[in-house]
């Protein structure tokens, strides 16, 4: 039975950079690695849409997450954490584990910040020294608003603003130097269509600046550490050969493409992906800024979210369930990277199936007729 990847990470990979993946092992020392990572190191600033180093670890986006923490703050310091969702709650917990101060702007799962409480919250503690968000928050299919977040810090010199952009980039704009981004984290499994294992972080000159005063404790994630060595083309340890040789070919794949293609493919995938909820009578759980590269859906009354998860694995169509307090209450579709029409379509007919097969009534092709009306209005447009 094939297996149809509609999580939001890991995502499928394409056979071209599964094939540029099986290439032999070459030393990360040798100077064929060190033209590859030249090439890489390109690439990575065209997708971060900087001018700055995009630093590259062997880790998932956790790692770049942490390492955004311990290079650019100190004990004792206070960060403002926007938390709509799992992955905002994580943010708190790594200042918790290293002794930074958490100010917490609660955000209600589903809802996007205020960027006018933000600025509030700034103005009454002028001590806050960073300000923690995601670009996409991967438990609520959410769309935090960046742009204008990264407007009010850059008028404060003394705060930066992190970004994490794990399930975001490369799927949807966020054009780090040019609306002021200052630490800017992602991962390679969701829009950027590599397997796990490698994780990014770039930072401002600004943020740079963060990372002379910052005295958390670091060692693999020492960032002006790997800045020095990608100077050099190369890592401070091992490079994951294979994993920057899929890399080098997504990132040639990209720039061929150009950015805006990539986004307004996932934007008319998320078009029809909604469209088909609205047509089955099935509500978003995403109520600000639902997401261009994922859709959450809630269940409807009486089905249970994990079990529409659990029946669409039996035909072999992975899609993911809700996560802590939206556990059961949701299942999620991602539509990013390498996943394409007919991978969406398959989805929503399927989900019309198992939500018939547990006592909810969807019309049989409701859905897909208005995925496909979505997608054919888009592709007119
Ligand atoms: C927004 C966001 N942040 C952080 C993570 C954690 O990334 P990783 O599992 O690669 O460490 C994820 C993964 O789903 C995510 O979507």
């Amino acid at each position: 039975m094939k297996m149809y990847l509609m999580t939001p990470g890991p995502t499928p990979v394409a056979p071209e950079t599964q094939l540029a993946m099986a290439q032999p092992i070459i030393h990360h020392r040798s100077p064929q690695f060190m033209e590859i990572m030249g090439e890489v190191r390109e690439g990575l600033k065209y997708l971060f849409q900087t001018e700055q180093e995009v630093l590259v670890f062997t880790a998932t986006g956790t790692g770049a997450m942490e390492g955004a923490v311990t290079n650019t703050l100190s004990a004792g310091d206070t960060a403002l954490v926007i938390d709509g969702g799992k992955f905002g709650e994580r943010w708190t917990e790594l200042c918790n584990v290293y002794g930074v101060k958490v100010e917490r702007l609660a955000v209600e799962w589903g809802h996007a910040a205020d960027p006018k409480a933000v600025a509030k919250m700034l103005d009454a503690n002028p001590a806050i020294k960073a300000v923690f968000v995601q670009a996409n928050e991967t438990s609520t299919a959410v769309m935090h608003p960046v742009q204008e977040l990264a407007a009010v810090t850059k008028a404060r010199p003394g705060t930066i603003l992190v970004v994490d952009a794990i399930s975001a980039l490369g799927g949807t704009p966020l054009p780090m130097d040019e609306w002021g981004i200052d630490v800017l984290v992602a991962g390679s499994q969701k829009a950027m269509m590599l397997p796990p294992g490698l994780a990014f972080a770039a930072l401002s000159p600004k943020a740079w600046e963060f990372v002379k005063q910052s005295t958390l404790p670091k060692y693999y994630f020492d960032f002006a550490k790997a800045l020095k060595s990608q100077g050099k083309n190369q890592t401070p340890y091992t490079s994951p050969v294979s994993l920057i040789l899929g890399l080098k070919e997504v990132l040639a794949k990209v720039k061929k493409l150009g950015l805006e293609k990539i986004y307004a493919h996932n934007r008319r995938l998320s078009k029809a992906a909604k469209a088909a909820m609205q047509a089955m009578g099935l509500a978003l759980y995403s109520r600000d800024y639902p997401s261009d590269v994922l859709t959450a859906v809630l269940a409807p009354e009486g089905v249970d979210g994990q079990k529409v998860v659990s029946e669409l694995r039996k035909k072999g169509i992975w899609i993911a369930g809700g996560q802590a307090e939206a556990k059961g209450k949701i299942f999620r579709i991602a539509h990013m990277g390498f996943i394409d029409t007919v991978d969406l379509l398959g989805t929503i007919g399927g989900l019309e199936e198992v939500l018939n097969q547990l006592g909810y009534r969807v019309e049989p092709g409701s859905g897909l007729k208005a995925a496909q009306e979505a997608l054919s209005e888009e592709a007119l447009a």
